[in-house]
């Protein structure tokens, strides 16, 4: 399959690239700068792009890879430190930016008979965000565009498809940054774009007939999610009933979610099975209240449950996991380890308890291609236009300690607040939303009485992955509706609470 190589140098922006190429329905892979020396040039590889970074090529030991085997034999394109590294090496001089180079600015010049910049305007607005500058270039190396303080914010090597530019086409920005990315993508490296959901799902299905067994039984376990959801149907049209499909019911779902989302995959034919196991989930929480603790205790439940069903299944030898690209691109830390905030993966561990070999269909699908395949392939829009939903549930949902009774509540406050999402035509409008529970009682008034109860929280975020977020400004009077629904029919709660803290420095989930 003819595919480009994202050789990353760690900028924030590499998976941009990568998204920007696949929406041009080509195909490409993010790999760490260390791989170049190793990098075969097999003919499917039908260019290689070089990341930015938050190095500057003129530090001590910054990356700085050979890339003599791969130039002049398959085009190159350097962004940002990309080019840099290209300039460099090719024997130009990089020098700290005199005018500080950050944000908007326009190309003033460019060379339209070049390859790259066909089809682009003067004037084009272009992104910037860089501390270094290319100072000189060595001979053979023309400039093919300008702004008024970067006299080379591009450059191609003669002779040679090699480029670098030191704007970031990616970003959406660099108004005309797509159709760079074309050129470079369909003119310069000539791919065909027939990289569609249609395609990726028949030779996704091939790929797993070819290498899951003819008798062999795939275990995978189901949580109502998009991926989960994709990867069932994926593994069924490639096996059919030899997947065996496991939802566990931790007791954290939301309201009603175990029995709708059950039959759902009921429906599509695939051969699930239901595990109610609430009351191990909340036997194995009672007395914590720690939101890390709470995590591993349900993530530890999570596998005890699983095995045990995973047991039952004879024959199996693989373990099915909805993985997706995001999770697996091996991200190159060049400043250091990103600190871990939260433990997201909860039931890591799994395939090594269980001596299953692992399969993962969606390992190198973004999130919004994901959601593409799973309409390729029938998936209801109930299940494929869900919020994303964190695997500890409701669990980290509850501030404090967990009761079967604070579950019930906040299950009847959360569904108010979805529904009325639903009916008021916003719920696609918001990335993820939902109800907290609050460890706190305040007082209230209800009739002649006074009360004293619990608080909600709402949380409604917009975004693109989950990575920022900004909170959802949703109508006051669609707020006001919420709020009068769930104190009026959720006995235990007298009071709720919108929250408005965008991420960073907030999270989207309160524990
Ligand atoms: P935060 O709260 O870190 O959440 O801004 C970002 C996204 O991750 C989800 N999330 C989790 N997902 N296990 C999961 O599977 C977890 O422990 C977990 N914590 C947060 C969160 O719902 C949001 O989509």
């Amino acid at each position: 399959m003819e595919r480009l190589i994202i050789l990353d140098f760690g900028s924030q922006y590499t998976q941009l690239i990568a998204r920007r190429i696949r929406e041009l329905h080509v195909f490409c892979e993010i790999h760490p700068f260390t791989h170049a020396p190793n990098l075969v040039l097999t003919d499917d590889i039908r260019g290689i792009i070089l990341s930015g970074s938050p190095c500057s090529v003129r530090e001590e030991g910054a990356p700085n890879p050979d890339l003599g085997h791969v130039l002049g034999r398959v085009p190159v394109l350097g962004v940002c430190y990309g080019a840099q590294l290209l300039a460099q090496q090719g024997g130009g001089e990089v020098l700290p930016a005199t005018i500080r180079e950050y944000g908007r600015a326009r190309l003033a010049a460019l060379d339209d008979a070049s390859p790259l910049m066909h089809g682009l305007h003067t004037g084009s607005q272009v992104w910037m965000s860089h501390g270094d500058t290319i100072q000189t270039l060595s001979a053979g190396y023309a400039v093919i565009a300008s702004t008024p303080e970067v006299a080379v914010a591009a450059f191609q090597v003669e002779g040679q498809e090699t480029y670098g530019i030191q704007f970031h086409p990616e970003v959406t920005h660099s108004t005309e940054g797509k159709r760079l990315l074309q050129n470079f993508v369909v003119d310069i490296c000539r791919c065909e774009q027939s990289w569609t959901p249609d395609h990726f799902v028949d030779s996704a299905v091939l790929a797993l007939q070819h290498t899951i067994g003819p008798t062999d039984q795939v275990i995978l376990g189901l949580s109502g999610g998009v991926d989960s959801s994709v990867a069932a149907l994926l593994l069924h049209r490639a096996i059919g009933p030899r997947l065996h499909g496991i939802f566990v019911d931790n007791g954290l779902l939301r309201q009603d979610e175990f029995a709708t989302v059950l039959k759902a995959y009921e429906g599509l034919g695939l051969n699930v099975t239901g595990v109610n196991a609430a009351p191990e989930f909340y036997a194995a929480l009672a007395g914590l209240s720690d939101p890390e603790a709470k995590r591993k205790a349900i993530g530890r439940t999570f596998i005890e449950v699983f095995d045990r069903e995973a047991q039952k299944v004879t024959g199996a030898a693989w373990l099915a996991q909805g993985t997706i690209y995001p999770d697996v691109i091996e991200s190159v830390s060049v400043k250091g380890p990103a600190v871990t905030i939260k433990s997201h993966h909860n039931v890591g561990g799994l395939p090594e308890k269980m001596h299953l070999k692992v399969v993962e269909p969606l390992r190198m699908l973004f999130k919004d291609e994901v959601r593409e395949v799973g309409a390729a392939l029938g998936l209801p829009g109930e299940i494929l236009n869900r919020h994303p939903f964190p695997g500890p549930g409701l669990g980290i949902r509850i501030l404090g300690d967990i009761t079967p009774e604070k579950v019930d509540l906040l299950q009847r406050a959360d569904g108010v607040f979805i529904n009325l999402l639903k009916e008021h035509g916003l719920y696609s409008q918001v990335w993820q939303a939902g109800a907290m529970l609050l460890p706190v009682q305040s007082v209230g008034v209800m009739g002649d009485e006074r009360t004293y109860e619990r608080v909600v929280a709402l949380r409604a975020v917009t975004s693109i992955d989950g990575m920022t977020a900004d909170w959802a400004h949703l109508p006051y009077e669609f707020l006001a509706e919420v709020s009068n629904k769930i104190i009026n029919q959720v006995r235990g709660i007298n009071r709720v609470v919108y929250d408005i803290s965008s991420k960073p420095p907030a999270t989207i989930e309160w524990e």
